[in-house]
């Protein structure tokens, strides 16, 4: 099994006149490919969901440009006229809902691409080279959207032979006549009877299977799921399964910053967490939220210096960076030593800091945890305050989950004008962590490092029990989404 982790270089504007150029990863492709009625959809969208990864039909967009062809008259068009149609046929992709969405020629043609018209064509289409290969490169196009699950026919042995994970579901032809048969008792208009919805099957397996170009097969290395006796839920166990087995697989083993010393920063944690104990009563909630390894952005409200111990103290297996104003780290040679002992980043702040935040990005990508506090400096009442859209800026181009924590108690215990500790009880509250996906809904669009960063924060602001903290600038409202894996 091979990773599709590599890097490439590109370009990056960092909106300060500057471009620097970052490495980006690769992002993973897990592919399902198998027969009609195999169960692919249901499974390949629940698996999806329960990673957190982009949904990808190929089969959709198949589907899609029959039915333009249809509408364009050029329905039974001789091969070579539907390859000469293609150049006119412009496809739109977008994000929604956790899935891959289009537009073709500007227009969604919403459930029609399930009719009976287009079920008669669209394996006629699919086997034409040109279409496959059109086909081909728009799903090739879809990575930087994110860790994508496909489903298809050919996305483990043609599209994505690369992809780190390939399975192939198949069922047995009669229980897939039967599932079918349902499936078109749904679709308004399309009145058929069981027999004619298994000859119309097996009819475009033979298509699929037997057509000159990419045919429907098993991929080499792809895990074979027989689907016939189970349901959807035990299918996506089974490949949940197996992707989390091999977790190292798919992450970037951590790759620590120079100078950091692992035993220092594990001494002093556990010097400050009982501290914290005794003095504050110390207790956190939602741990399991915090990935247990991977490139992730730990994300809190900033109320006092007790908050970078009180987010990472109780975090026993792994290790947490944070950016920190430069002048700390010229306070004196001990504070120095000990900053960059535990991996803090120093951060100029009061000038745009690019070599800064690069090398925050990097280090998340290199499978690290950072810590962020989005307010950029503490609080002044204890409310939550405005953040800059130089946040989600970073969270964008980072492209990990980014766990939201808030804790509360430090203000109350050491507010930035105390002189004095006060023995206050200090909680920190995770939540689930807002993924690539949930920003890529803002994509295309000219404020969404703000709105990302406005989302993130009410994240936070929502993990808040007493619910007493008020967003002052906040562009998107809070949206809980149950945690169903
Ligand atoms: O999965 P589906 O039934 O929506 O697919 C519609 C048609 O597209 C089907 O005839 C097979 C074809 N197809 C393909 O050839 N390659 C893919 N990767 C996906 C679908």
């Amino acid at each position: 099994m091979t990773s599709t982790r590599t890097h490439s270089v590109i370009p990056v504007k960092t909106g300060i006149q500057n471009m620097c150029y970052i490495e980006i990863p690769m992002h993973s492709i897990i592919a399902i490919d198998g027969p009609s009625a195999s169960g692919k959809s249901t499974v390949s969208r629940k698996v999806a969901e329960c990673l957190g990864y982009v949904h990808v039909d190929s089969g959709a967009i198949y589907r899609a440009l029959t039915w333009q062809i249809i509408r364009d008259g050029l329905a039974g068009a001789s091969p070579e006229a539907i390859a000469r149609h293609l150049p006119s046929v412009a496809m739109r992709f977008f994000v929604e809902e956790g899935a891959v969405r289009f537009a073709i020629n500007d227009v969604d043609p919403g459930p029609a691409i399930r009719s009976l018209a287009v079920q008669e064509q669209v394996s006629a289409v699919a086997a034409i080279p040109e279409v496959r290969s059109w086909v081909g490169e728009h799903l090739q196009s879809l990575t930087p959207f994110g860790d994508l699950v496909i489903e298809g026919r050919d996305i483990g042995t043609v599209v994505f032979p690369e992809a780190a994970f390939k399975f192939y579901l198949d069922a047995d032809p009669e229980e897939r006549s039967r599932r079918r048969y349902r499936e078109q008792q749904d679709l308004a208009g399309d009145e058929m009877n069981p027999a004619e919805v298994k000859r119309a099957l097996l009819r475009r397996d033979a298509c699929d299977q037997s057509r000159s170009t990419a045919p429907l097969a098993m991929a080499p290395g792809a895990y074979r799921i027989e689907t016939t006796h189970l349901t959807i839920e035990d299918v996506a166990a089974q490949i949940l399964a197996i992707i989390r087995a091999v977790p190292k697989h798919r992450l970037p083993k951590a790759v620590e910053r120079d100078g950091f010393k692992p035993f220092v920063y594990h001494i002093s944690r556990v010097f400050f967490l009982c501290y914290l104990w005794v003095f504050h009563r110390y207790a956190t909630h939602g741990r399991k939220h915090v990935p247990r390894e991977g490139g992730c952005i730990l994300v809190s409200n900033h109320a006092s210096f007790l908050d970078p111990i009180a987010v990472c103290c109780n975090i026993w297996n792994r290790h947490i960076y944070f950016l920190a104003r430069d002048t700390l780290f010229k306070q004196s040679r001990f504070m120095k030593w000990w900053a960059i002992s535990v991996g803090t980043l120093p951060i100029n702040r009061t000038k745009g800091d690019i070599r800064a935040l690069k090398e925050a990005i990097n280090l998340v990508r290199q499978g690290n945890m950072l810590c962020l506090f989005l307010e950029g400096t503490r609080t002044s009442n204890g409310r939550l305050q405005p953040v800059k859209a130089g946040i989600g800026f970073l969270i964008e181009k980072a492209g990990v989950p980014v766990v939201p924590a808030y804790v509360s108690g430090t203000f109350e215990a050491f507010s930035r004008d105390a002189r004095w500790v006060k023995p206050r009880k200090i909680v920190v509250y995770f939540g689930k962590p807002v993924t690539p996906v949930d920003c890529a809904v803002f994509k295309g669009d000219p404020d969404r490092h703000q709105k990302i960063a406005d989302l993130v924060m009410a994240r936070i602001a929502a993990l808040d029990p007493a619910g007493s903290s008020i967003m002052a600038s906040a562009s998107v409202s809070v949206k809980a989404t149950p945690d169903k894996c």
